[in-house]
């Protein structure tokens, strides 16, 4: 029986990928974890609906060729299954009026050695997404005796989850983003609560036995603590960076090969234990490339620095956005080999090379990067 799953980092050569999926992706309909506000596109606060076709054409155009470049460097490609975004979900204690899209699988699926968790989100239109990739979980499950299949604890979500919803939203857009990092950042908390575990899977960073997890508007402190007590061969680290909104640490802190890190310019480590951590144990960390665009695209809620969001095939070999020159050029003087990819339209509809994809093979096992430890950390 063949090994399907296996993935212990983010630089061991890539065999086999998830690539998402822009079709039927939603403007999400208002919910104490999301608020959408775009006027000048046709989506003023309170409203949602469809990303315009012509933009979801685009988005799947590069999507589709991204995935022909993967199949040509020998990577198998998989893709999730869409469901009908529009409608609206529930559970016992709630009602939601859209749900989101599966543009980036890796915000839903950890893929660490040969397990896949899939994370328990922290909103409430992206609490079915599972659904989509449930097919091809399901067919690694019967055909790859050891892959370990997991979910975790499905979180209630009620407004207990969250600091008084959308009222938060627009007290934190109030303030300047020092303020804003001086409020919430500096105090672990921005619109979530403790009341449950709660992570996306984009907020982990995998590099071997060490995990490095963002708490951030996405992840709360039980949900690392979730992942600590899940794991319990690896070292589950909690990191925050200096950013107003921080949501997943794959435009943020990236690895790029044993003992080489890319770090974002202007949201640096804040966390003294990781910066000792990656210190001791020799580990080089560099300012990322300044990004090409000013601002973030119409309808897009990631930011200028997806030009960090890319995709290492192995640890000589990095998919960068084709415009961000400067962050190929960096990646050139570090020693990588450089493939350019057409990316930019698929921001608005979750991210860049790292958000569209989700490991499912890289060729390795577990090594330690981290031998020497900082006590307690
Ligand atoms: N949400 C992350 C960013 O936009 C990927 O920076």
């Amino acid at each position: 029986m063949p090994m399907i799953v296996n993935s212990w980092n983010e630089w061991d050569p890539l065999k086999h990928i998830i690539v998402g999926r822009a079709d039927g992706t939603m403007v999400q309909a208002p919910e104490p974890a999301v608020v959408r506000d775009w006027p000048e596109y046709g989506f003023p606060l309170g409203t949602y609906g469809p990303l315009p076709k012509d933009m979801e054409d685009a988005a799947n155009e590069q999507l589709d060729n991204f995935v022909t470049l993967l199949e040509k460097h020998g990577v198998t490609v998989d893709r999730p299954e869409p469901l009908d975004f529009r409608q609206s979900v529930s559970t016992p204690d709630w009602k939601q009026d859209s749900m989101f899209g599966i543009m980036p699988p890796r915000d839903i699926l950890l893929t660490v050695g040969n397990e896949i968790v899939e994370a328990t989100m922290s909103a409430r239109s992206r609490w079915f997404e599972f659904l989509a990739y449930r097919p091809l979980l399901q067919r690694y499950f019967k055909e790859d005796p050891n892959f370990r299949w997991e979910a975790a604890p499905k979180p209630r979500l009620t407004d207990k989850s969250y600091v008084d919803g959308i009222e938060f939203w627009e007290y934190a857009e109030s303030m300047p983003d020092e303020e804003q990092i001086e409020r919430f950042t500096m105090n672990k908390q921005w619109n979530l609560t403790e009341e449950e575990p709660l992570f996306d899977a984009a907020d982990v960073g995998r590099f071997g036995k060490d995990l490095f997890v963002q708490r951030s508007t996405t992840t709360n402190g039980a949900g690392i603590d979730w992942l600590r007590r899940h794991f319990p061969e690896h070292r589950v680290h909690e990191v925050l960076f200096y950013e107003a909104h921080p949501m997943h640490i794959d435009a943020t802190f990236i690895p790029l090969r044993p003992g080489l890190a890319l770090s974002n310019r202007q949201r640096v480590p804040l966390t003294e234990e990781m910066k000792q951590l990656f210190a001791l144990n020799d580990w080089e960390i560099v300012p990322c490339a300044e990004p090409a665009l000013d601002e973030k695209p119409p309808l897009c809620f990631c930011s200028v620095w997806l030009s960090m969001n890319t995709l290492l095939l192995d640890e000589n070999t990095i998919f960068v956005e084709e415009q961000e020159k400067a962050q190929q050029e960096q990646f050139y003087q570090l020693g990588f080999e450089v493939i350019p990819v057409p990316f930019w339209a698929v921001g608005p509809f979750g991210g860049g090379l790292h958000c569209a994809t989700a490991d499912v093979y890289r060729e390795g096992t577990l090594q330690d990067y981290f031998p020497k430890q900082i006590p307690g950390y």
